[in-house]
C-alpha cells in the first residue's frame, strides 16, 4: 500500500477522503470526535508541508441530499482541532479555493455508493493528488474511496496506514498468547471473525447475545434471551472446531425485558428461564475471562459481553474492559460499541490501538480484501 511517503504533496491540492461519520445527538452534537481527532495526524502533516487541503467524508445513510445529515458539525469540530478556518462546500460545481476546504456529504451526490466512475471524475478534477485516510469506511468501493485513487496520484493517510498495520500485524505475527474477545448481539456478524481467530488465536472468549446460539446448540434453554436462530447452526461448528480455545460464559445476569428498571436475576449456570432474558455474563465467568486476559501477550476485543448501556448489566464488559485495559499484553480494540464501552468506563486512554473502524476492521481480520486499500496498492 502507497504511503505519504511516496506521494509528492508539497504545495498541492490534496483531495483527502476522511472518515467524519460520527454520531451526533438529536441538536446535531457530535458525541464522539474520535474519528476527527484520528484525522488530525495526515491532515497536520499535510499542511505542514504546503498543501492545500479539499476534504470529503460521508455521514450516515441519506437518500439524497438531506440536512440532517450534513457535515456542519463535523467542519466546525475540525476548524476548532486544527484551529483554522474550514469551510464547507454544498456545490461540487463550485467548489472555493481555501487552505482547508469540505466538500459537503459525499452521499448527497448520485453515483457515489455505486463507485461511479464520472462522479470520481468530478472529484478528481478538484486536486492534484488523493490520500485516503477514511479507514471506516475501507471496506465501501465507493466514488470517493475507490474510484477516485485511480485517477489521481494516490495514497494512505497515516490513520489507514496504522490501522492496516496493527491490524494485519496482531493477525500475522502476534506475540502469544493470542487472545481474541468476541462479543455482541449476532454470532452472523461476527462468524468471519470467529474463524479468522479459530485459525490464530490461542483462546476465544465469548459473551453478548451472540452466546445464546451457541447455548442452544448445545441444548441449554434460553427462554427469553435474544437468540438468532441462523446463528445456531454455525455456532455449532464453531464449538466443535474450536473445542479447546472457545470459552463460553458459565453464569449469567438476567432480566425480564431490555430496560434499566427491569427486575433482574443472576443465574448460577446458563439456562435461562421462561419469562427471563440473559442481558449480560455473570461475575464468575467476568473473573475468567479477566483471568485469561492477564496471561495474553496480545488481546483483540470486538463487542460488548452484555447491555452495558444498561447499568444492571454493565458490569460484564467493564470487567473485561478493565482487564483489557490495565494489561501489559498489547491490545487491540475494533468496532464502535466496545470503543464506547471503553470510553463509558473511562479506560478509552489505556488500550494501545483503538480502531476507528468497524465493518472495515472486521472484515479486514476476516481476511476480506479492503476495495479502499487494494486501490491504493
Ligand atoms: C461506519 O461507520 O461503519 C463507516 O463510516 C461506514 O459507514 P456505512 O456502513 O454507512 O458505509
Ligand atoms: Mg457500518
Amino acid at each position: 500500500m502507497r504511503t505519504l511517503e511516496d506521494l509528492d504533496v508539497e504545495g498541492k491540492r490534496v483531495l483527502v477522503r476522511v472518515d467524519f461519520n460520527v454520531p451526533l445527538d438529536e441538536d446535531g452534537t457530535i458525541t464522539d470526535d474520535a474519528r476527527i481527532q484520528g484525522a488530525l495526524p495526515t491532515l497536520k502533516e499535510l499542511r505542514e508541508k504546503d498543501a492545500r487541503l479539499v476534504l470529503m467524508s460521508h455521514l450516515g445513510r441519506p437518500k439524497g441530499t438531506d440536512p440532517k445529515f450534513s457535515l456542519t458539525p463535523a467542519a466546525q469540530r475540525l476548524s476548532e482541532l486544527l484551529g483554522t478556518e474550514v469551510t464547507l462546500a454544498d456545490d461540487l460545481d463550485s467548489v472555493p479555493d481555501g487552505d482547508v476546504v469540505m466538500l459537503e456529504n459525499v452521499r448527497f451526490n448520485d453515483g457515489e455508493t455505486k463507485n461511479d466512475e464520472e462522479l470520481a471524475k468530478r472529484y478528481a478534477a478538484l486536486a492534484d493528488v488523493y490520500v485516503n485516510d477514511a479507514f471506516g469506511s475501507a471496506h465501501r468501493a465507493h466514488a470517493s474511496t475507490e474510484a477516485v485513487a485511480h485517477l489521481l496520484p494516490s495514497a494512505a493517510g497515516r490513520l489507514l496506514e496504522r490501522e492496516v498495520a496493527t491490524l494485519r500485524g496482531i493477525l500475522d505475527e502476534p506475540k502469544r498468547p493470542l487472545v481474541a474477545v468476541v462479543g455482541g448481539a449476532k454470532v452472523t456478524d461476527k462468524i468471519g471473525v470467529l474463524d479468522a481467530f479459530l485459525d490464530r488465536a490461542d483462546e476465544i472468549l465469548i459473551g453478548g447475545a451472540m452466546c445464546f446460539p451457541f447455548f442452544k446448540a448445545q441444548g441449554h434453554e434460553v427462554g427469553d434471551s435474544l437468540c438468532e436462530e441462523e446463528g445456531v447452526e454455525p455456532a455449532g461448528r464453531v464449538l466443535r472446531a474450536g473445542v479447546d480455545k472457545v470459552h463460553l460464559p458459565v453464569d449469567l445476569v438476567a432480566g425480564r425485558e431490555f430496560d434499566a428498571d427491569t427486575p433482574t436475576q443472576a443465574i448460577d449456570g446458563v439456562d435461562v428461564p421462561e419469562g427471563w432474558m440473559g442481558l449480560d455474563i455473570g461475575p464468575s465467568t467476568a473473573e475468567r475471562y479477566a483471568d485469561i486476559i492477564k496471561d495474553a501477550e496480545t488481546v483483540f476485543w470486538n463487542g460488548p459481553m452484555g447491555a452495558f448501556e444498561l447499568p444492571p448489566f454493565a458490569e460484564g464488559t467493564r470487567v473485561v474492559a478493565e482487564a483489557v485495559a490495565v494489561t501489559a499484553a498489547t491490545t487491540v480494540v475494533g468496532g464502535g460499541d466496545s470503543a464506547a464501552a471503553l470510553k463509558q468506563f473511562g479506560y478509552a486512554d489505556m488500550v494501545d490501538h483503538v480502531s476507528t473502524g468497524g465493518g472495515a476492521s472486521l472484515e479486514l481480520v476476516e481476511g476480506k480484501p479492503l476495495p479502499g486499500v487494494e486501490a491504493l496498492s
